[in-house]
C-alpha cells in the first residue's frame, strides 16, 4: 500500500525527534499501521541552521503554509507551539483535508473546541496524545482504556521544568534560578519559561485532561493557577518534617457542587507514590468509580519521550484513515453534542487542607490569638508548631495544618491574621491534598 506522507511544522527538539525514531523504528511502526510513514516535509526557522538530523531526503522551507499547502502530504504534524502562525497553519491543514497530530498544549487548549468542531465537520483527524504529558499515553488511557468508568478526580505532576525545579531544590538545596537555567539547556523548559514556573504549562495541560475525563468542554479561563515561584526552600524542610512532599499539581474533581479545576503546589504525603515522582519525570493519578486508582507515570518532555506520542498519534491517524469517520474516537473522548456544562467552581468554594506558615512575635498570647481567628471561622487546626527564626529572638515562625475547609473561609482567617500587630507581612498558604 502506498506511504502515507508527512510534513512537519518545526524541526527543534521535539521535530528531530520524530526523524529519528520514525527511521530508527521504520519496521516495526509500518506493521503496526499497516502502511509506511514517511517525512517528506519540513518547515524550518532558519533554513542556515545546522541539523544534527540526516534530512537530505526531506523538503526543507522556511514557510509553514507552503506544507500545509503541499498536495502531496497527507498529514501535518505541528511542532511549531503557541497559537499564533501554528493555529493558522493547523486550521489550513484542516481546510485542505489534512489530518493534524500537535503537540500544543497551549492550541488545544485554548482553541480546541474550535478546531476539533472544523476537524468533526471535515470528517478529519486531530491527535494531541503528545500535547499532555509528553511520552505518557495518558490521553489514550483516559480517553480508551477507562472509557467505563465514570472519572471521580485526576492529580497530575503535569510541568517536568516545575518538578525539576523543586525537586533539585529539596534534593540538592540549588537554587531555582540555577536549575532553571539547567532545564532550559535540557530543551524541557518552554520557549517561555514563564509558562512553567507560573503553572500555565501546567493549566493548558490540565484544561485537556479535564475535559476528557468529564466529558465537559474546554475551559481554560476558569483554571485556578498559582505557578513555583513563591516556594521558599523552608517551606520544602518543614513540610518534610510533617511528613509531606511538595509538587506542582494539576487536580481536576467531579463534587456535587461542580467542578474543581486547579493547578498549585501542594503538600502531598510522603508515602503516596506520586510523592516520590522526581525531575523531569511526570505521572497522573486517576480515579475511576471502577477500576479505583490507576497511575500512570513516564518522561513528560524531551525529544524521543515526546517523538514517542507523536510517532504513536501518526499510527493512530494512519488506521483511522481507513475508518468511517463517524465510527472514530471522539476527538474529546465523549461524542460532540454530549458535552455538559456543568459549573467549574471558582477557587473560594474548593475545599481541601491548608499549610501555613506566618511569622510573629515571640510572646505570650499570640498564638491564643491566631487560633481563636481559626476558631471562628470553623477551621479545625490538624498540626501546629513554633520554628525558631535564627538570630531574632524576638520572632519566631509558626507553622501549621488545616484540616479541610472551604478555601473562602480560609482567606478571611488569612486577612484577619494579617492585620493582627503581632504579624509580620503576609501569611504563606500551601494546599494539602491526602490523594487518598
Ligand atoms: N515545558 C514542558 C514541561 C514541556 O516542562 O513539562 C512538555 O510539555
Amino acid at each position: 500500500m502506498k506511504a502515507v506522507k508527512i510534513g512537519l511544522l518545526g524541526l527543534g527538539t521535539v521535530g528531530s525527534g520524530v526523524i529519528a525514531v520514525l527511521k530508527r523504528n521504520a519496521d516495526e511502526i509500518t506493521r503496526r499501521a499497516g502502511r509506511e510513514i514517511v517525512v517528506v516535509a519540513a518547515a524550518v526557522r532558519d533554513l542556515s541552521k545546522p541539523r544534527d538530523i540526516d534530512s537530505s531526503d526531506i523538503k526543507l522551507t522556511e514557510d509553514a503554509f507552503s506544507v500545509v499547502d503541499d498536495p502531496e502530504i497527507d498529514v501535518v504534524v505541528e511542532l511549531i507551539g503557541g497559537d499564533g502562525i501554528a493555529l493558522d497553519a493547523v486550521n489550513r491543514a484542516l481546510d485542505n483535508g489534512k489530518h493534524v497530530v500537535t503537540a500544543n498544549k497551549a492550541l488545544i487548549a485554548l482553541h480546541g473546541n474550535q478546531v476539533f468542531k472544523k476537524a468533526q465537520s471535515k470528517g478529519l483527524v486531530v491527535a494531541f496524545e503528545s500535547a499532555v504529558a509528553g511520552g505518557i499515553p495518558i490521553i489514550k488511557s483516559i480517553r480508551e482504556g477507562l472509557s467505563a468508568n465514570r472519572i471521580e478526580w485526576l492529580a497530575g505532576i503535569i510541568n517536568g521544568t516545575s518538578n525539576y525545579i523543586l525537586t533539585q531544590m529539596s534534593e540538592g538545596g540549588r537554587d531555582f534560578d540555577d536549575v532553571l537555567a539547567e532545564a532550559q539547556a535540557l530543551g524541557y523548559a518552554e520557549a517561555d519559561p514563564a509558562f512553567d514556573i507560573e503553572g500555565t504549562d501546567a493549566a493548558h495541560k490540565l484544561t485537556i485532561l479535564a475535559s476528557i475525563a468529564f466529558g465537559i468542554s474546554l475551559q481554560f479561563s476558569k483554571v485556578y493557577q498559582e505557578g513555583i515561584t513563591n516556594i521558599a526552600s523552608e517551606d520544602i524542610a518543614y513540610a518534610r518534617e510533617f511528613g509531606y512532599r511538595i509538587k506542582h499539581l494539576g487536580l481536576a474533581r467531579m463534587t456535587d457542587e461542580g467542578v474543581e479545576l486547579r493547578v498549585h503546589p501542594t503538600l502531598i504525603p510522603e508515602a503516596r507514590l506520586i510523592a516520590n515522582v522526581n525531575d523531569v519525570m511526570n505521572a497522573v493519578l486517576v480515579q475511576g468509580d471502577a477500576v479505583g486508582p490507576t497511575l500512570y507515570y513516564g518522561a513528560g518532555a524531551g525529544s524521543e519521550p515526546t517523538a514517542s506520542a507523536v510517532v504513536a498519534d501518526l499510527v493512530d491517524v494512519v488506521r483511522a484513515i481507513t475508518t468511517d469517520p463517524e465510527n472514530r474516537v471522539p476527538h474529546l473522548a465523549f461524542q460532540p453534542d454530549t458535552l455538559s456544562d456543568l459549573e467549574i467552581l471558582p477557587i473560594s468554594e474548593v475545599r481541601t487542607a491548608y499549610y501555613l506558615r506566618m511569622s510573629v512575635i515571640n510572646r505570650p498570647g499570640v498564638l491564643a490569638a491566631i487560633t481563636e481567628i481559626f476558631g471562628d471561622k470553623g477551621i479545625s487546626i490538624a498540626t501546629i508548631s513554633q520554628k525558631d527564626s535564627g538570630e531574632d529572638e524576638q520572632r519566631v515562625s509558626i507553622v501549621l495544618l488545616t484540616q479541610n475547609t472551604r478555601e473562602g473561609y480560609l482567606t478571611d482567617a488569612i486577612e484577619q491574621i494579617e492585620q493582627l500587630d503581632t504579624v509580620y507581612g503576609s501569611v504563606v498558604r500551601l494546599r494539602v491534598e491526602s490523594l487518598s
